[in-house]
């Protein structure tokens, strides 16, 4: 060994002594570098990291500032002449470093030798550190990704308008969207996810959960079907799906519940069904209707004929079963009868008067209580006003219609309080937006109607009345003029408490 290299390798020694002791790198490599320095008598040693041609990291110990570009140029001009030495750490992979110094003077060739094999020495720590951090910032990268795109998923189910829930096979809640927080049986989505759907639905019945889960998952099917609650304080009907969930290639491995309020369409569903129908009963009744006229006004005829008949034979002396009077009168109520349903009918058919007329509300209630006064049962039945004098004028109306609709609830009120105690009240009121603006209401205390006959009142030819006291047409007709003045007719009522009918109208302000 040449005793010129001897205090090039007691440095080399030294730091390879203090690179084995056990310290973070960072420390490492500045000791490294200050042994280094030392040793060639240097200002300033740095060692940078680059990875495709940007920097990632650098270490310097010295005074004035190494910069990239010294070390750039330095590693392409003739090294016995620069003032920065520059030797590359191997990386290996796409990190290439450099180790820099600068000294006063050239470097000799010993000095280049000992950055050479500084740069070596400190490589594989380098480049282990370099790879830790690009690891780092990567995992980091890309749970901010996967958050994202969670927060993101997250914003789409929680933004529909839907309940939305997904189960795994053990029946356990993985997801929960903020509708299902407010939903049916709101429950917090920190309290639903993780917990079987049996422990947060504990309302409904577990075995009939698990029969529909265990459909899905069986048949991979979508499963649809109704169901009506009264968990958010009124009758709600909503459609729930049950939507098979892979995620690999194998079977069913979650289900997706979506629960959709659809009270309002199944409501127009009905209004609109409703429509149909009354228009269909009114072609009809159009076609019929002449045909059983004619008929029945040869049936009036003749029974008017035969009675003057008979008072003629009896005058004569003939004598004549009593019955056959009693006949005659019984031809002609029934066929009165059969009169006042094909009347009732023509209102289906008749063309529809034109609605011109601006009309105010409490007028036609007045006339319509007019024209009931004289009727035998109504006078006797306590009636009560409430009329707001400031409801706006229905904008496109007939006063004829709307009579005929206020006189057929009014009759209704009154057969529903026979025999019972008890007032009606007519009140009128002022609606919440201009299509809702007119409001009239008949309330009274009659015997109400059951639940399940709501749906059909309003459906031609319903009627509980005994044969001959109704003909079940009433409320059908009013509820397609109510429709053509392009407002609604609701109902409530309560079994042994009574109903109120509503009657909703547009409303123009003057
Ligand atoms: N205010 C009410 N209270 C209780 N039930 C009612 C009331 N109004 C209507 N109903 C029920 O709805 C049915 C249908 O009423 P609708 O007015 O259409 O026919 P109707 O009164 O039976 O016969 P009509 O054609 O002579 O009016 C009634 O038979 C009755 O059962
Ligand atoms: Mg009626």
């Amino acid at each position: 060994m040449r005793p010129a290299q001897a205090p090039v390798l007691d440095a080399l020694a030294g730091i390879i002594a203090g690179l084995a002791v056990d310290r973070p790198l960072d420390e490492s490599v500045v000791f490294a570098l200050d042994s280094l320095r030392v040793a060639i008598g240097a200002e300033e040693a740095a060692v940078w990291l680059t990875y495709d041609g940007a920097l990632v990291r650098t270490w310097d110990v010295g005074v004035a500032a190494l910069t990239l570009d010294d070390v750039s140029a330095a590693a392409h001009a003739p090294p016995a002449n620069a003032p920065v030495a520059v030797a590359t750490i191997p990386t290996g992979n796409g990190a290439p470093g450099r180790l820099a110094v600068r000294c006063a003077r050239p470097v000799d060739a010993d000095g280049r030798l000992l950055i050479t094999a500084v740069a070596n020495l400190l490589a594989p720590a380098l480049v282990h550190a370099d790879r830790n951090h690009r690891l780092e910032v990567e995992v980091e990268e890309r749970t901010a990704a996967i958050d994202r795109e969670r927060r993101f998923m997250d914003r789409i189910i929680d933004s529909m308008p839907v309940g939305l829930y997904v189960i795994d096979r053990d029946y356990r809640i993985q997801a929960w969207n903020r509708k299902r927080e407010a939903g049916m049986q709101g429950v917090s989505r920190d309290e639903a996810i993780g917990r079987t759907i049996f422990e947060v639905l504990h309302r409904q019945p577990a075995e009939m959960l698990r029969r529909e889960f265990d459909d899905v998952f069986a048949t991979g099917r979508i499963q649809e079907y109704q169901m009506e609650s009264v968990a958010t304080g009124e009758l709600r009907t909503y459609r729930i799906s049950k939507i098979p969930m892979r995620l690999g290639d194998s079977g069913v491995t979650h289900v997706i519940t979506i629960g959709e309020d659809i009270t309002d369409w199944r409501e127009a569903q009905t209004r609109f069904a409703h429509a149909e129908k009354l228009a269909a009963i009114g072609q009809l009744a159009a076609g019929v209707m002449h045909e059983i006229n004619n008929p029945l006004a040869t049936i009036a005829a003749i029974a008017e004929s035969l009675a003057f008949k008979i008072d003629d034979a009896r005058k004569a002396g003939a004598v004549l079963s009593p019955d056959i009077p009693e006949y005659l009168t019984i031809i002609d109520n029934e066929v009165a009868r059969c009169k006042q349903i094909v009347d009732g009918l023509l209102d289906f058919s008749r063309p529809k008067q034109p609605l011109r007329e601006r009309v105010d509300i409490n007028e036609v209630i007045e006339r319509t209580l007019m024209l009931l006064k004289h009727h035998v049962r109504f006078k006797r039945l306590p009636l009560e006003r409430d009329l707001d004098q400031g409801v706006p004028r229905v904008p496109r109306a007939s006063g004829e219609q709307l009579v005929q609709v206020f006189m057929a609830l009014l009759l209704n009120a009154m057969d529903a309080m026979t025999d019972r105690p008890g007032k009606v009240v007519v009140r009128t009121r002022r609606g919440r937006s201009p299509s809702e603006c007119v409001i009239a209401e008949v309330v009274d205390q009659g015997a109400g109607i059951p639940r399940s006959e709501l749906g059909k009142i309003f459906e031609p030819f319903y009627t509980t009345k005994e044969a001959g006291k109704g003909t079940g047409l009433g409320l059908s007709i009013c509820y397609g003029i109510v429709q053509d003045h392009g407002g609604r007719l609701e109902v409530e009522s309560a079994v042994g408490v009574g109903s109120t009918f509503r009657v909703v109208l547009p409303g123009v302000e003057e």
